[in-house]
């Protein structure tokens, strides 16, 4: 089922087509990093303490939906921090040897970044616990009465973890974060920032009202920012042989398939079903992943949040409904060629 998300050109999870990108446009250091302000205000103060007492920085927690910056602020702290950045994720640890053959090759400070952390097994989880407090693993050696544990100890390091949500992670685990931060969708004009400085990088040529009309439908992501900017310089580059305008940024969105705010058919869908269907809600999770054939959890995660964020959807405690604003939308869209969408 997550197939059908994965292949949306507007999901925020990572596609096999950002690898080679996201890396090049990633930023480096804090002061080219756009937008998250108030964390990026509080990492600051934190590593810059943490330098001045020349100690290891405290492990900090991100969460927030898929593909606005986690893992790109993880390497930013790792390179202030003048340390190596190691990257896991929480379903590739399945055994505790697994997370102790990683632990113990991390060099003094360095920073370990768990992505999708909620994901990490009880017993992996329980392995991590005295890593992060005492920087030390209990290794069990041997087998029934016989068996002991003895105690290794590890260097300084910082972990980093990341969740699509926070409400997912075990209290333990939350606990030991010294810094827990949210990340917030992008306003359109941080994005415009983005997608003129990522195309800077890229060596497009793109004007403001380009960069604004990718920006105006990215759902607040700078992954599909990046995303949608590299499709449009393919368009440009074929059917104009020039610079990226707002008119041949638009057209070649509306090839896409992505509307104006950025919906495109999985949450043109998901509308669509509780209006017609279910009289506008409220519907229950469940009910609706049923109905449009998608995950829960996919749904709430992925779908949901930018649909809550710009007031077409909203939670009750009896279900999802859709918004007068909504409805509106709805009706507009309905007007132009957005049906064909849903077939
Ligand atoms: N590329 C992706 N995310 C970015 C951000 N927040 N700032 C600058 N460039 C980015």
């Amino acid at each position: 089922m997550d197939g059908l998300i994965n292949s949306r050109i507007t999901t925020q999870n990572k596609r096999s087509e950002d690898r080679p990108i996201e890396k090049s446009l990633r930023p480096l250091r804090m002061e080219e990093y756009i937008g998250q302000d108030k964390i990026k205000n509080q990492l600051r103060i934190f590593i810059d303490a943490a330098k001045a007492r020349n100690e290891s920085l405290d492990h900090v927690l991100f969460y927030g939906p898929p593909g606005l910056g986690k893992t790109t602020l993880a390497s930013i702290i790792a390179h202030e921090m003048d340390v190596q950045l190691k990257i896991t994720s929480g379903p590739a640890i399945e055994r505790p040897g697994d997370l102790a053959a990683i632990l113990t090759t991390l060099e003094e400070g360095d920073v370990l970044f768990i992505d999708e952390i909620h994901r990490l097994n009880r017993v992996v989880e329980e392995v991590l616990y005295p890593a992060m407090e005492d920087h030390a693993i209990d290794i069990v050696v041997g087998k029934g009465p016989s068996s002991r544990s003895i105690r290794l100890d590890l260097n300084n390091f910082t972990l980093v973890g990341a969740t699509t949500r926070a409400g997912l992670l075990s209290s333990p685990l939350r606990d030991r974060f010294g810094m827990i931060c949210k990340l917030d969708f992008y306003s359109p004009e941080e994005l415009e920032i983005i997608v003129t400085r990522s195309a800077d990088i890229l060596d497009v040529e793109i004007d403001v009202k380009g960069a604004g009309q990718i920006a105006r439908r990215s759902r607040g992501t700078p992954r599909i920012a990046n995303r949608l900017l590299k499709r449009v310089r393919d368009y440009a580059q074929v059917v104009h042989q020039g610079a990226i305008t707002s008119g041949i940024a638009g057209k070649a969105l509306e090839l896409m398939e992505v509307d104006s705010m950025g919906l495109d058919h999985v949450d043109i869908r998901l509308l669509h079903t509780i209006l017609l269907d279910f009289a506008g809600g409220p519907v229950g999770l469940d009910t609706l992943a049923a109905s449009i054939g998608e995950d829960s959890s996919t749904i709430e995660d992925v779908v949901e949040p930018y649909l809550l964020q710009i007031g077409l959807l909203q939670r009750t405690p009896r279900g999802r409904i859709v918004t007068a604003k909504g409805k509106k939308y709805f009706g507009e869209v309905l007007d132009s060629d957005l049906i064909s969408m849903l077939e």
